[in-house]
């Protein structure tokens, strides 16, 4: 195991006893992250799902297949990226993250952030982006749009979720990707 996979490790324990908020108690399963430690692009979400909490791994209903199908287009291997969330455990219903939740995880993600070392992050889905980016961030007008942030590329792109409610936005979505991948091959 490297370094790396050892601090993520020793962080994922930390966070599977947290009980900074509710969440704690209502979750199935933590849904820490998944991918690779060394990955250069890392994928920020929103919060589990319901197929997540039960699985603990992030991303793995339809959304999350819409999310792979795009990597798998644009050719970026799923296993080379890393996707978390701005929350590790599963709100009721799906509802929107409160603040305070988003304050108790917090440091779980910067800490994620810390140790993996990514080129570039990607929010998906305003919830993410006002998070990571700027908290007005507007997904409509502003997806796609590169900020730098502590030296590292970050954007967003609509959340996959929203890809399957309006298929109108799938365009903007391939765009998008097409040019996270330009990006992430101008590194290599
Ligand atoms: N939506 C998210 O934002 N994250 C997941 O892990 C699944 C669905």
């Amino acid at each position: 195991m490297s370094l790396k996979e050892e601090q993520l490790k020793k962080l994922q324990a930390e966070c599977e006893t947290c009980m900074g908020c509710p969440l704690g108690k209502t979750r199935t399963k933590l849904v820490f992250g998944v991918g690779s430690a060394d990955a250069q692009l890392m994928f920020v979400g929103e919060a589990p799902g319901e197929q997540e909490d039960l699985s603990g791994i992030p991303f793995v209903g339809r959304a999350g297949q819409l999310l792979r199908s795009y990597l798998s287009y644009v050719d970026i291997p799923a296993d080379s990226v890393y996707i978390a969330n701005v929350l590790k455990c599963r709100p009721p219903k799906n509802r929107d993250p409160l603040p305070e939740e988003e304050a108790a995880c917090q440091e779980f993600l910067w800490e994620q952030v810390r140790i993996i070392q990514p080129k570039m992050l990607v929010c998906l889905g305003r919830i993410a982006a006002a998070k990571l980016i700027k908290p007005d961030f507007r997904i409509t007008a502003e997806h796609g749009m590169w900020f730098e942030k502590n030296g590292k590329l970050i954007t967003a792109v609509y959340h996959p979720a929203a890809l399957l409610r309006n298929p109108n936005y799938k365009s903007a979505m391939l765009a998008d990707m097409q040019e996270i991948k330009r990006k992430l091959d101008s590194f290599v």
